[in-house]
């Protein structure tokens, strides 16, 4: 199991959707189209199907998806909101790149997944994906930067800290977190790839309430695990942003970032 609950990639979608760099999404869905048909994408680390339901509707009809988790569960989830129509779902731990369905595969796509990763990781990844010059479109990275719209004491040191526990192993090895889009675009120029990158920023106001809530509350056992801050200190300052939150100036916004890798030959 990889932890990450159905219920927060369902809070998360709506704020994905419209925090995609329109562009990038244009210059994929437009490298999908120039490709023989029908096209062949694999999503990794696809949870319960989000990059296919804010993609695919943009591609031609009859390309082919391939849906990867190592977590049945997200897995079944995603089967069962998206059916088996040209649809192939995938059990495979990404620690054995080795193993990957790439056959036929023009872009390889994921979304919050990279910041996942480390160094080490990506790179023996992104290392299969030149050697077949398969494309990649990474979405939703998160690159460290949370601003409230309504300033408290503690944020920057919260921040920090909590980006701190996001450099920790979740898995993959210690996680390049808020670095993972400047370290994939480095490696992945370098493997003859023109890549491009955008911004993909939350915009979490009072209608988002809900997501804000459970992004808070999942900030607290990471900030206390790295320790610099009291659990005192921790408690005031969640009472306060909780009691913001449905208010005004309650707001937050998170940074990410978008990237797409397209191989030059
Ligand atoms: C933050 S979730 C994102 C899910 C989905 N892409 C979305 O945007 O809703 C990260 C996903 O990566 C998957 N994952 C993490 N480590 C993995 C591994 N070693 N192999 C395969 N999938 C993995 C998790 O199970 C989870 O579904």
């Amino acid at each position: 199991m990889s932890g990450f609950d159905a219920k927060w990639l369902r809070l998360r979608e709506p704020v994905d959707v419209l925090a995609r760099d329109p562009v990038l999404v244009d210059n994929f869905a437009r490298f999908v189209t120039g490709q023989s048909l029908p096209a062949t994408v694999l999503d990794i680390g696809c949870g319960t199907g989000s990059t296919y339901r804010s993609l695919s509707g943009r591609l031609p009809e009859g390309t082919v998806w391939r849906l990867l988790d190592y977590d049945p569960a997200l897995l079944a989830a995603a089967e069962k909101l998206l059916g088996s129509d040209g649809i192939g779902f995938f059990r495979h731990d990404l620690n054995q790149p080795a193993g990957m369905p790439l056959e036929g595969v023009s872009i390889v796509t994921a979304s919050a997944f990279f910041d996942l990763g480390s160094a080490a990781f990506c790179d023996r990844l992104l290392g299969v994906l030149a050697e077949h010059r398969i494309g990649l479109y990474a979405a939703l990275n998160y690159d460290g930067r949370v601003e409230w719209h309504r300033p408290h004491p503690l944020d920057a040191r919260v921040v920090a800290d909590f980006n701190r526990h996001q450099r920790t192993d979740k898995g993959l090895g210690p996680a390049l977190g808020p670095t993972a889009t400047d370290h994939l675009k480095g490696v992945l120029e370098g493997l003859g790839y023109d890549v491009v990158v955008a911004p993909s920023v939350w915009r979490i106001s009072a209608q988002e309430a809900d997501l804000h809530i459970a992004f808070l509350r999942g900030m607290v056992d990471p900030v206390l695990e790295v320790g610099a801050l009291q659990p005192e200190e921790i408690g005031e300052w969640l009472a306060f942003r909780l009691a913001y939150v449905r208010g005004d100036r309650g707001g937050c916004e998170v940074g990410h970032h978008d990237l797409l890798a397209l191989p030059r030959d």
